[in-house]
């Protein structure tokens, strides 16, 4: 069975003093807090603190990282190895983020080359893939969720998104707070769930799809009332204590319920 997980990106914000006190924040918000995987990507530079703090904390909080190199090691000047993050312990790292296709053009092909490089290390992919408002405007969301994702197929084989994590995240969607509605992420990740599942049914269960794009508490929810919404990758809401433990609880609650209710079928569009 799928275990919902949420996360929180929290981009190029913080300091030591912001990313301690989030840190305990959340801890004291979510101690006890059963039933969802939770997790934080905070700027790498942090990664050894915030490891620091999550040994000291009483909640199972995994820690995650937002982008890495492609390369296990080399010439390559600035750059950060996925043998890195693991050895800062790392679990997660977000691979493919809209803002690194926009700002630093990566391609489906570099993403799907650091997917494999990530799982290589013994850590876990989040692959993020998301339309335009322009490709949505034009209906091409779904063509765009697979070509993203066949990128990762193609040299991997379905059987490489086992036990990784999907988030689609609608790039129109991401800090405008102009979210997708609940009935049309459950749309698409029940299709991007039923693409898989052309080559692979048993993946396509297994696999956990979260959906990212001004998920606040107050539509949390909704999505996770969706059989094939999995949890959330969550960025301006994880940068406050109480709204990222209310987002993480109430996928806790729903996700409970609603997956000893639906069985998969790859066509859970409702
Ligand atoms: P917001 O929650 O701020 O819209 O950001 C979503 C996101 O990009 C998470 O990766």
């Amino acid at each position: 069975m799928r275990r919902p997980l949420v996360m929180g990106n929290w981009k190029l914000n913080g300091n030591k003093a912001v990313i301690e006190d989030l840190i305990k924040g959340i801890d004291i918000e979510l101690n006890g807090v059963e039933g969802v995987d939770i997790a934080i990507a905070p700027p790498v530079m942090f990664l050894d603190l915030a490891k620091q703090l999550l040994s000291q904390v009483q909640s199972k909080i995994i820690l995650g990282a937002q982008n890495v190199d492609v390369n296990l090691n080399g010439s390559f000047t600035g750059d950060i190895s996925p043998r890195m993050l693991k050895e800062f312990g790392t679990t997660y790292v977000i691979i493919g983020h809209s803002e690194r296709r926009e700002y630093h053009a990566e391609s489906d092909e570099l993403v799907a080359k650091k997917f494999a490089s990530v799982k290589e290390s013994g850590m876990v992919p989040i692959l993020c893939i998301g339309e335009s408002n322009a490709q949505n405007e034009a209906g091409e969301t779904l063509e765009v969720c697979t070509r993203q994702l066949d990128a990762v197929i193609k040299i991997q084989g379905v059987d490489a998104l086992n036990g990784t994590v999907i988030a689609y995240e609608p790039i129109w969607a991401i800090g405008t707070g102009k979210a997708a509605t609940s009935k049309n992420a459950q749309y698409i990740h029940s299709a991007i769930r039923a693409h898989i599942a052309v080559q692979s049914e048993e993946v396509a269960k297994n696999v956990i799809i979260q959906y990212g794009g001004s998920v606040k508490p107050e539509n949390a929810a909704a999505y996770f009332t969706q059989p094939d919404i999995d949890g959330a990758l969550v960025g301006g809401a994880a940068l406050n204590a109480k709204s990222f433990a209310v987002i993480a609880k109430k996928a806790a609650t729903a996700k409970d319920l609603i997956y000893s209710r639906t069985q998969f079928i790859g066509k859970n569009i409702i």
